[in-house]
């Protein structure tokens, strides 16, 4: 019979292993299951803070250097940018027209004022005609002109300049006719403009070389 002051071999507790993973491993309960038994929820927290404290001076470092490598690396991005223009930049200031032949008609050629900027005029100066490339930006303060046809004017939207068909300024703020974009017959008898080569001008000014070709 068992006797309640003697032990069954079954009931046999072992022993507590007193070394540090032991004390640490046990957790408490579900709700509490990262605290480890013993601890006080306020001893936990504070642990925990102290932690993250310990920790923060170097987050803060690596942070701040990924901070400054990002920086620097769109600084060098836009560096390249802005000393390389791109290809389409390009493209739009220096251009090929077309064909010689299809310019001589005298009269104003809209078709490259929205893609490129630039109004091409075919008109006779001094008994020759003459192919011109104007930039069609206002010499005001730059808003692109309009051709209105039935006034025979480049017309400005913005404060009311105009200009004649020669591109000379007739009223309104602008203070001088519309710039001249160079102009050369390349040796396929097209018709190539370059838009970053900007000659200004005044009125009853004699033309650059550049600035026209006989047609
Ligand atoms: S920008 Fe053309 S009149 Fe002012």
């Amino acid at each position: 019979m068992h006797r309640p002051d003697q032990m069954d071999p079954d009931d046999h507790v072992p022993p507590i292993d007193p070394s540090p993973d032991h004390v640490s491993s046990p957790r408490m309960p579900c709700g509490d299951r990262d605290v480890p038994a013993g601890w006080s929820r306020r001893r936990y927290l504070r642990a925990s803070l102290a932690t993250v404290a310990s920790a923060a001076p170097k987050l803060g470092f690596r942070l701040g250097m990924a901070v400054l490598g990002c920086i620097g690396g769109l600084w060098a991005f836009l560096s390249l940018r802005f000393a390389v223009p791109n290809a389409a930049a390009r493209n739009r200031l220096r251009f090929r027209a077309g064909p010689i032949r299809e310019f001589t008609e005298e009269g104003v050629y809209a078709r490259f004022r929205d893609s490129h900027g630039v109004w091409i005029v075919c008109l006779r100066i001094s008994g020759t005609r003459r192919l011109l490339a104007y930039r069609a930006a206002c010499t005001h303060l730059g808003c692109l002109t309009l051709w209105a046809e039935a006034e025979g004017e480049f017309q400005c939207p913005c404060h009311g300049s105009a200009f004649d068909l020669a591109g000379v300024n007739l009223r309104g703020p602008a203070p001088r006719p519309l710039d001249l974009c160079a102009i050369r017959a390349a040796g396929d008898g097209y018709v190539e403009i370059d838009a970053s080569r900007v000659f200004r001008r005044e009125a009853g000014q004699a033309l650059p070389p550049d600035s026209y070709l006989l047609v």
